[in-house]
């Protein structure tokens, strides 16, 4: 925590960085227990918000453990998206619920100011345990499902630039406001 604002920005784990690889551990009940881990997830949030991302995950802060955090404005991309909102997920699990495939475009607070095309599952059931310890469980839709994806690869070492089917897509963010469409954040 912060002696002076209450607000700590956390440094940011850059493409190369080993921890970025890495398939992070499980979180430990006790871990849970002891609030480390609410204490980490609260800093989390800080630089999600710093950064204007919509999700975070531990690797991108050195971490290497199965946690992420999470905000996704309803109607960020589209109107009548429901986004998601602000939530911590300790050891989270995304299952596809469908072949269906929607590309959205993608950026990583670990890869800064790119941008590209990534085609995903456009529905989820996403299963995590809270800071209270108790399991739950959400069908996630939209940009949002996109998003969650996005964070839980984080957990296993993957980046969204691994899943980019036409690295044509792959761009600058300043080119891509310049040039292409852009509607909404630039994920995280
Ligand atoms: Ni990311």
């Amino acid at each position: 925590m912060g002696v002076w604002s209450g607000v700590v920005i956390l440094k940011v784990a850059r493409m190369g960085h080993p921890v970025l690889r890495m398939r992070a551990a499980d979180v430990q009940p006790e871990e849970l227990r002891s609030g480390a881990i609410a204490a980490l997830a609260a800093d989390m949030m800080d630089t999600m918000e710093e950064y204007e991302g919509v999700g975070l995950a531990a690797p991108q802060v050195h971490v290497a453990k199965r946690l992420a955090v999470i905000e996704v404005p309803a109607g960020l991309r589209r109107e009548g998206d429901q986004g998601f909102p602000r939530t911590v997920l300790v050891n989270p699990v995304a299952t596809p619920l469908t072949d269906e495939l929607v590309s959205e475009w993608e950026g990583c607070l670990s890869i800064p100011e790119l941008i590209g095309l990534v085609p995903r599952p456009a529905r989820v059931r996403l299963e995590w345990t809270g800071l209270d310890g108790e399991r739950r469980s959400e069908e996630v839709t939209g940009f949002a499902a996109a998003a969650v994806q996005h964070e839980l690869d984080h957990l296993d070492g993957v980046l969204y630039v691994d899943r980019i089917r036409d690295m044509r897509t792959l761009q600058f963010t300043r080119e891509f406001a310049r040039f292409g469409r852009r509607k909404g954040g630039e994920g995280g």
